[in-house]
């Protein structure tokens, strides 16, 4: 596997793949990789002769509050991963490459209305962040494709409205969430769990499965359905952010009773932020 820093190089060696023919697959991550990257590198592999990931913990997407600097960093570990799962290139740019006169210079890429809701409400940068480094990414790879995990859903949905608004001739594909045994959806952040906040984290995913469970038996008091949701997520210990039933296209709130639906929730557990969701009619491709 190719370990490359510099743009330029990264993109002359895609230029002669792409004029080989080869389809080119990428997935973005801020690497200390788990399984759940690990899926959507195999994943893109199913989709493209050519995957590329590229590591960059992106400090425009963190406030000054957050945790940039002990956002966990494996390199080693997360190459090794890589050439096994036999990714083609791994991308790992630095601050100045990305951001030569300093992230609070860059053009900034914003999607509004839709990142202002849910996690975007609590993270108002959040969102520009990511919309600027993938912008940045995705003109250094021109990818076919890029992967991102269903996990993050709002993200997924933000990223494929830029796509579509700015015209970036390229797809962006959603692959569902990896889970521990308990249901605890895989992220990074779940490092930070001490062994108490871990034998509770799962209590989201069962919050969120008891509330899909009521919507499928056909419960339409979203307000009940959603306060009783903050009220399992708080008896698990959790400081709850939100927990709210939105449609599945935009993230608006539902207004037909035909509605595609997913239910979303976000809170603390000590130092860990954890998000998670579960759409309500499954098997659709996402
Ligand atoms: O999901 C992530 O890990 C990050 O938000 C991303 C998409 C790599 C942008 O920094």
């Amino acid at each position: 596997m190719k370990i490359i820093e510099n743009p330029d190089e990264m993109r002359s060696m895609l230029k002669r793949e792409r004029e080989a023919g080869r389809r080119i697959a990428f997935v973005p991550t801020m690497g200390n990789l788990h399984a759940g990257h690990s899926e959507l590198v195999r994943r893109a592999g199913d989709d493209a002769e050519v995957v590329v990931v590229s590591i960059f913990v992106n400090p425009f997407q963190f406030s000054a509050d957050e945790d940039f600097a002990g956002y966990p960093r494996t390199l080693a570990d997360d190459l090794a991963e890589l050439g096994r799962l036999r990714a083609y290139a791994t991308f790992v740019p630095d601050g100045r490459t990305i951001y030569p006169q300093g992230e609070s210079a860059v053009t900034r890429v914003e999607v509004p209305r839709l990142s202002g809701y849910l996690c975007g409400a609590s993270r108002p940068h959040f969102f520009r962040g990511v919309c600027t480094v993938v912008t940045i990414l995705f003109n250094i790879i021109e990818p076919d494709v890029a992967l991102f995990g269903q996990k993050d859903y709002q993200q997924l949905l933000v990223i494929r409205r830029m796509v579509r608004d700015l015209h970036m001739p390229m797809e962006v594909r959603g692959i569902p969430t990896v889970r521990e045994p308990d249901g605890l959806a895989m992220s990074s952040r779940n490092r930070y769990l001490d062994a108490a906040g871990r034998a509770r984290a799962a209590g989201l995913f069962r919050a969120l499965c008891r509330a899909r469970a009521r919507l499928i038996a056909g419960e339409r008091d979203f307000a009940d359905v959603e306060a009783d949701g903050l009220g399992e997520m708080k008896a698990a210990g959790f400081e709850a952010d939100y927990f709210s039933i939105r449609r599945r296209s935009d993230l608006e709130a539902p207004a037909d009773p035909d509605d595609d639906l997913v239910v979303l929730g976000a809170g603390w557990l000590g130092t860990a932020r954890l998000i998670d969701n579960v759409l309500v009619r499954e098997g659709q491709p996402l």
